[in-house]
Formats: C-alpha cells, sequence, structure tokens
C-alpha cells in the first residue's frame, strides 16, 4: 500500500545553531520510520550536507527547492545531480511560495520535475487554491490544472511523485482546512489521480495534507481515509510538536 509520510518544511528559518539544536533535538526523538511510516525533513540548503551525514536513520532529508538545469551558468541555484551527489533523497516542487513569489509556472515545475526524478530523487509535488478561487467555487478545478502537468510522467515515474494538498488560504494562517474540506480535495485529488494514471497507481500515491497542520488538529485529519499524513510548516519547527504530529499517522 501507499506510504504514510509526515514532512517537515522548514522554509527559510533557523541560523545554523538554531537548526543544529533542532535537528539534535528530532535525532533524539527517535522518529524511527517503520513499514510504511516515513517521516522527511526539508532543511535550507546549507544544512543539507551536514544533516545528511549525521543522519542517524530517523528521517529523509530533502530539499525545498531543485532547479530543472543540470549545471551551468545559473548563478545561485542548486541542481537535481548535486542535491543527488550529498545523499538528498527528496524535493519539493510546485510550492505556493516558489509559484507566487518566484514566479514558477508549469513549464518550470515540469522541468523541475523531470531533472529530479532524471537523478533518482522522490518529490512531493504541491497544489491549493487560493480564498479567492474557493469563494469562486474554482478550487477543484484549479487542483485539476495544477495535476494535469503530471500527465507528461509514466506509470512508473509516478512511482516517485507524492501530492501535497495545501490550499493557500491555511498556509501559515493558523486556519486549517476542516477535516470535511481537506477530505474532499483529497478525494477529488485520488480521483484525478485515477484518471490520469489509473487506479492502482493512484491507489499507491500518498497525498499529503498541508496548511497549519499542527499537534491540536493532525489527529482528525489524519483520520480521514485519503490523508496520507502532512506537510508541516512551522511546527516543524519544534521537535515536540513535529513528533507529536507524526504519532498521529496510524
Ligand atoms: P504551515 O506551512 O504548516 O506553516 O502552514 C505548510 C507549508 O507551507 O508547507
Amino acid at each position: 500500500m501507499r506510504n504514510k509520510i509526515v514532512a517537515g518544511n522548514w522554509k527559510m528559518n533557523l541560523d545554523a545553531d538554531e537548526a543544529e539544536s533542532l535537528y539534535r533535538d528530532l535525532l533524539n526523538k527517535s522518529l524511527g520510520q517503520s513499514d510504511g511510516k516515513m517521516t522527511l525533513i526539508f532543511p535550507p540548503n546549507i544544512y543539507l550536507k551536514d544533516f545528511i551525514e549525521k543522519n542517524n536513520g530517523s528521517f529523509e532529508i530533502g530539499a525545498q527547492n531543485v532547479n530543472a538545469q543540470k549545471n551551468g551558468a545559473y548563478t545561485g541555484e542548486v541542481s537535481a545531480s548535486q542535491l543527488k551527489s550529498i545523499g538528498c533523497s527528496w524535493v519539493l516542487v510546485g510550492h505556493s511560495e516558489r509559484r507566487t513569489l518566484f514566479n514558477e509556472d508549469d513549464k518550470v515545475l515540469l522541468d523541475k520535475i523531470n531533472s529530479a526524478l532524471e537523478y533518482g530523487l522522490n518529490v512531493i509535488y504541491c497544489c491549493g487554491e487560493s480564498l479567492n478561487e474557493r469563494k469562486e467555487l474554482r478550487h477543484k478545478s484549479k487542483i485539476q490544472s495544477q495535476l494535469a502537468i503530471l500527465k507528461a510522467f509514466s506509470l512508473e515515474q509516478i512511482k516517485s511523485i507524492s501530492i501535497a494538498y495545501e490550499p493557500i488560504w491555511a498556509i501559515g494562517t493558523g486556519k486549517t482546512a476542516s477535516p470535511d474540506q481537506a477530505a474532499e480535495m483529497h478525494d477529488f485529488i485520488r480521483e484525478e489521480l485515477k484518471i490520469l494514471f489509473g487506479s492502482e497507481a493512484s491507489d499507491q500515491t500518498s497525498i499529503l495534507y498541508g496548511g497549519s497542520c499542527s499537534p491540536s488538529n493532525a489527529e482528525v485529519l489524519f483520520k480521514c481515509h485519503n490523508i496520507d499524513g502532512g506537510l508541516i510548516g512551522g511546527a516543524a519547527l519544534n521537535a515536540d510538536s513535529f513528533r507529536s504530529i507524526i504519532e498521529f499517522l496510524k
């Protein structure tokens, strides 16, 4: 069956001492991966190599971004081959902050996923609607169009892609989607994946919820049939709250 995943997206937070201290806390909390249950962390790039070297197997480590090019004159960017070469195993693509603040469009996101897959990285592909899109009842069509870019990938490739449903209005706002809202969208995403890739591939794909997920709401969210875990921002910056969220994953 599909993996259950809790992933912590640290974003551009924590200086070196703070990051080291959180990382040590997480290592000590034995977040152990077990059958079909995975913990991932996405720290800022500058900490990746050090953390990967110190990892005790409690979790897998990924990058928050990747450039689609292999190498070359792309000042400030990091490629999938470079991430792979330091032992990184996951990458986030399509986070709403990248889409809106860095103008990443479908073409860029497609190229990024292609490059990540070429180098054997697993991808969490994020999708989500804005508050206006929801108010105007365009939330499903928005997700449908964001998922449509995935049809470029084969059944084999889709095995390396997980989805995170992150309503933009819930990210960093403290306003979590209600279990009904989240469940409706996760069911919809599962159906869309079925249309794109067939039932077997759709059933195997993990769909995570993201957007103000915390120890106070994770339990009820994770009980929803098609919610296979969470992509956690703010609550991943504290080892105790991150661990509590992981414990709700059954
Ligand atoms: P949040 O962020 O948990 O702080 O809302 C989630 C995310 O952006 O992935």
